[in-house]
């Protein structure tokens, strides 16, 4: 249980996957209530993406459980998304949002990430604005959590993710550690491949 009593929206319970005989990571748990902001932090190659996919629920782990609140919607940015080329970006988000009430939040959920409209092909976007528009598909969406991997750094997109959020980064986990904490990401999750630096405790 989390705070006040509400179930823990996200959780998972001593998690471990290898691929092949390497363990990636071993004996992973972590907890998501309302609000919270989690970034994950690892070297290239430590099992984040591996991790934010089974959290997502696209990879079973090994060993260990994970647990969504019920009801709760979940929603999942991988690292690299693709587009059909053709697409405009309004269509790839009717698409994701097909009822009238989807509808009416297309504008706003484009907005939030920084689209003034919906008339670019897909295939003319920049790898960050692809990435914007990854976020924007989910955010119509109304999820409950939101797991981006490896998210553009525009501020916008940042602000975007209002709910408990795993956000991660590369490069080494102190420095970029307290650089999270400083841009308001409240809570550290393990930190892969290396000395854990807090485990769902506050930062420093
Ligand atoms: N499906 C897979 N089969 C085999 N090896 C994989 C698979 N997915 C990831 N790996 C390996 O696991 C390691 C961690 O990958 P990944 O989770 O993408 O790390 P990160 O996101 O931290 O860079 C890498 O060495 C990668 O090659
Ligand atoms: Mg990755």
């Amino acid at each position: 249980m989390g705070f006040w009593g509400m179930p823990l929206l996200l959780s998972c319970q001593s998690l471990s996957k290898s691929f092949g005989a390497r363990p990636l990571f071993e004996d992973i748990s972590l907890s998501i209530s309302d609000g919270d902001r989690l970034g994950l932090i690892g070297p290239n190659g430590s099992g984040k993406s591996t991790l934010l996919r089974i959290l997502a629920g696209s990879e079973t782990p090994d060993a260990g459980s994970t647990a969504v609140r019920k009801m709760a919607k979940l929603g999942y940015v991988p690292q690299d998304v693709q587009f059909a080329a053709e697409l405009s970006v309004l269509q790839i988000m009717q698409e994701a949002a097909p009822s009238e009430d989807g509808a009416a939040r297309i504008p706003a959920a484009l907005g939030q990430v920084g689209f003034e409209n919906g008339d670019a092909l897909a295939g003319s976007l920049s790898g960050g604005w692809k990435r914007r528009l990854a976020i924007a598909r989910e955010l119509v969406r109304q999820p409950d959590i939101l797991l981006l991997d490896e998210p553009t750094n525009h501020p916008l997109a940042r602000k975007a993710a209002q709910n408990g959020v795993v956000r991660q980064r590369n490069g080494e986990p102190r420095p970029l550690f307290s650089g999270e904490c400083r841009n308001g990401y409240g809570r550290a999750g393990p930190a892969l491949s290396g000395r854990p630096v807090s485990r769902e405790g506050q930062l420093q």
